[in-house]
């Protein structure tokens, strides 16, 4: 199934207009195939087809659909480790200490797919410090993705996709086997509220931020869309939080605000401290 010049040229237009996902030259193959998986389930017969579908109708649905099918979900348990060890080890227990007398914490998780990275978060809270059980703990978790926000949401989670990452003492404490899923438990998902929000537009009202998880997709922007989004980032966290890309991804050369703390392996960055 092939993708003619002007065809890409309006997707490409299409996708970085509605979710600022920047699809470069080159980049054919994974539209092609991208689509060719829509117009399947669809039963539209060619791709022109589509496309023609999508220039004669303002049917947001199907380009709803065309932009859910342009994202990478791809997620995991744990993933890059040295992050979350981080977190366990040094961030939470210095910002647990310095919100012990308001026993508020609030976090944000951008972009969080299927839900692996928020519920991985959760589980290092729980099984780490219990003592927050009494706390506020505001949890956003959010996605451009309705398909990948209902699998987050579920919390049904395959074999295959607990065997990447997820150790099992935390498999066995934290989820319930059904059929061949696991299921994960009710303590740790009513921790978390997943809602739509597109990075693209407008955000999310949300209390300032302790922690903020954007990882791995600031990777599909331009540097004039991560510019805009750490800009905005850096106005709703607190002074003495911390933001968490991912490992490829840095605020270098995007914004001057944030300075890098490099920890062991891991790294996070957070705004000068006067102390
Ligand atoms: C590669 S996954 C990263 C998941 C997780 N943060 C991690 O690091 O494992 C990228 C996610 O970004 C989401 N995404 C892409 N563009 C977005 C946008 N404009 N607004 C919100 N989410 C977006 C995709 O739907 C996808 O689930």
């Amino acid at each position: 199934m092939t993708i003619t010049a002007t065809d890409f040229d309006f997707i490409r237009q299409m996708v970085k207009n509605s979710s600022a996902i920047a699809l470069d030259d080159g980049k054919e193959y994974l539209v092609e195939m991208r689509l060719s998986t829509l117009i399947r389930k669809l039963e539209i017969p060619s791709i022109a087809d589509l496309v023609s579908n999508l220039r004669s109708s303002s049917a947001s649905s199907l380009h709803q659909m065309v932009v859910e099918a342009m994202t990478t979900n791809e997620t995991s348990f744990f993933r890059d480790a040295h992050p979350f060890e981080v977190l366990e080890k040094t961030i939470l227990p210095e910002i647990l200490a310095k919100r012990r007398s308001e026993r508020k914490l609030s976090i944000w998780c951008a972009a969080s797919s299927t839900g692996q990275e928020p519920y991985t978060i959760a589980m290092i809270l729980c099984e780490a410090f219990p003592e927050i059980r009494n706390w506020k703990i505001e949890f956003l978790a959010t996605d451009i993705s309705e398909g990948v926000l209902a699998h987050a949401r579920k919390g049904c989670f395959s074999q295959l996709e607990v065997n990447r990452g997820l150790p099992a003492p935390l498999l066995v404490k934290y989820f319930d086997r059904v059929g061949t899923d696991w299921v994960i438990k009710e303590e740790l998902r009513r921790m978390i509220k997943f809602q739509y929000m597109n990075l693209n537009q407008q955000w999310l009202p949300m209390p300032k931020l302790d922690l903020v998880f954007i990882r791995n997709v600031l990777i599909y922007f331009t540097v004039e869309t991560k510019k805009k989004i750490l800009k905005q980032i850096e106005g709703m966290m607190r002074p003495d939080g911390y933001l968490f890309l991912g490992t490829s991804e840095s605020t270098l050369h995007l914004d001057s605000s944030f300075e890098r703390v490099a920890l062991g392996r891991a790294a996070c960055y957070r705004f000068p401290q006067s102390t």
